[in-house]
């Protein structure tokens, strides 16, 4: 298994596995699957920020992919990152998410990023919640009901990770230029 930046003709593939998800799962809050050029300009803004957007591949076929994206738009989470992750639905638990993640993770904090966020649908989506366990994330609330979604109310759980020393140091970088004002 490789672990490598996602480009232009994997728009499909990672189209289709976000796509299973959006349909099926509640990990996502979206309802409607986008398409694979709205998967790439996602993509492209993500890697414009100068943050990571990895896929995993084995032989050719892409087993899932993760990246960060910008938490806010708002000048003051320029320090801050989302990230999200998405395997494919034959490949689940066998340490892709794991694996992908991780290289996000990497590639945040080479970034100077010191707070990664992830918001994950759904209070019992133990394989989301453990995977963020399991690389260090640490619970940070749940937001009850946030969602309505296959006919249920859903939760989000937020999980946090600190990198570069978190909050016990000031900034020694320039962070991520947002729009937000
Ligand atoms: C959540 C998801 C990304 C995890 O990826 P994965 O490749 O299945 O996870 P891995 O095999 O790398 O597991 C890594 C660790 O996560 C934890 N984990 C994984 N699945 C788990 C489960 N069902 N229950 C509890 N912990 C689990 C374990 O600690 C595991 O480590 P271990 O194998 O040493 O025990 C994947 O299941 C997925 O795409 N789910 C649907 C979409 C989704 O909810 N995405 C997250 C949105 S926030």
């Amino acid at each position: 298994m490789i672990i490598r930046a996602a480009e232009d003709a994997d728009n499909e593939a990672l189209a289709a596995i976000y796509g299973h998800h959006v349909l099926h799962g509640l990990g996502t809050f979206e309802e409607i699957p986008p398409s694979a050029e709205e998967m790439g300009r996602r993509r492209a803004a993500v890697q414009a920020a100068g943050l990571p957007y990895l896929l995993a591949e084995d032989a050719g076929q892409i087993l899932g992919f993760a990246y960060a994206g910008p938490f806010r738009l708002r000048a003051a989470y320029r320090y801050t990152v989302e990230d999200s992750v998405y395997i494919a639905p034959d490949a689940i638990g066998r340490g892709v998410g794991r694996a992908v993640l991780s290289a996000v993770l990497g590639a945040c904090e080479a970034a100077g990023i010191r707070q990664v966020v992830a918001v994950i649908g759904d209070s019992g989506n133990a394989a989301s919640i453990g995977l963020h366990r399991s690389l260090g994330f640490e619970p940070a609330g749940v937001g009850r009901s946030f969602g309505f979604k296959h006919d249920r109310w859903v939760d989000i759980v937020w999980m946090q990770k600190a990198l570069n020393g978190g909050d016990t140091r000031a900034p020694d970088a320039p962070g991520l230029t947002l729009s937000g004002g």
